[in-house]
């Protein structure tokens, strides 16, 4: 089985040596899946069962700096704040970068900046993830293409390999056992009056990570067969909505992915259920509106929050239904 030194080792190998740059910095927003990626073929090296697409969440991302650091350990520090070697947050990035080191006694620091509102209940993993590589590209110089970048990026956080683009990306779950052509790909439609909400309600870290509750959810839920039929369709769906600029169409194709889902992780054993109470109320809300005859739509990741979906002119109704919902 290859592991993920083996990619990063067959992706570089043929890229120019230049010297080291003094520092680098780079900026990746984070993204929301319309279509969710929920289930893993190979778990080393994040591979999808399934495509999935996302809008990106412009201004809201990370940004990355990263120099050598003159100390014999990597120095991680989140929005000014220095983040102990014995935080999740730190031995994640640590054995991402181990996979990229010159040489065995290079250390990485590495400032990371999140423009992702604090409250936002969003998790920054995509942003850093597709940030970090780019940062290190430039470090290093190997210019890598962003395809490329995307590739690396995967290897950190699955949905990270769409965070490369703006806009809408789908990320093609290709075949090869290598995973090299498993990467985001970008969408050529725009569409600038499509609005997302957050509503936040609960900002704790999630008890369950999307890793495991994955693996549980593809090894023990009877529904998961159904789920990639299920995703065919919606991705069908969904991909010429964008294009026709229909809200109705996205907005419901979107709202059965996120259920269907859910569904799968409340069939696997034991149950994951991310809904809470408030979830469930804002969901009624979003549907009486719709008898309302009020296009907004929601969808739901590996969490409580809701992000809703919507076009500018319902940016009032928006408001007055939901007075916290934050705007991007
Ligand atoms: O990339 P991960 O491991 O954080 O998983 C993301 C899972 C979902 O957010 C629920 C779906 C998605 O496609 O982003």
């Amino acid at each position: 089985m290859q592991t993920k030194k083996d990619i990063v080792n067959h992706l570089l190998y043929n890229k120019p040596h230049m010297p080291v740059q003094p520092s680098a910095t780079a900026f990746a927003s984070s993204n929301i899946a319309l279509c969710k990626y929920w289930g893993k073929r190979n778990h080393e090296l994040n591979l999808p069962i399934t495509n999935s697409v996302s809008i990106s969440l412009g201004q809201y991302g990370t940004q990355m700096t990263v120099q050598q650091a003159d100390t014999n350990h990597d120095v991680l520090t989140i929005n000014q704040q220095q983040i102990p070697d014995d935080q999740t947050a730190y031995q994640r990035l640590h054995q991402f970068l181990n996979l990229f080191r010159p040489h065995k006694d290079f250390y990485y620091a590495v400032d990371s900046q999140s423009t992702i509102p604090i409250a936002a209940g969003l998790a920054s993993s995509a942003s850093a993830f597709a940030s970090i590589v780019q940062a290190l590209d430039r470090l290093h110089q190997w210019q890598c293409s962003q395809t490329e970048l995307s590739i690396l990026a995967r290897l950190g956080s699955g949905s990270a390999c769409r965070s490369l683009w703006a806009g809408f990306v789908e990320w093609h779950k290709g075949t090869l056992a290598n995973g090299m052509d498993s990467h985001g790909v970008p969408l050529d439609d725009h569409w600038d009056a499509l609005r997302i909400a957050l509503l936040v309600f609960d900002q704790h870290p999630k008890k369950l990570s999307s890793r495991e509750a994955m693996q549980r959810t593809v090894e023990t839920s009877p529904l998961y067969a159904a789920w990639s039929t299920c995703v065919s369709q919606h991705l069908a769906e969904i991909k010429s909505a964008i294009q026709a600029k229909d809200i109705v169409q996205l907005g419901q194709a979107v709202e059965q992915n996120a259920l269907a889902m859910h569904a799968t992780m409340l069939s696997s054993h034991p149950s994951i259920v991310y809904t809470q109470p408030a979830t469930l109320a804002a969901m009624q809300r979003v549907w009486a509106l719709r008898e309302e005859k009020q296009p907004i739509y929601f969808t739901q990741d590996a969490g409580p929050n809701l992000k809703l979906l919507f076009t500018a002119e319902m940016t009032h109704c928006v408001k007055q239904a939901f007075p916290d919902a934050i705007i991007v």
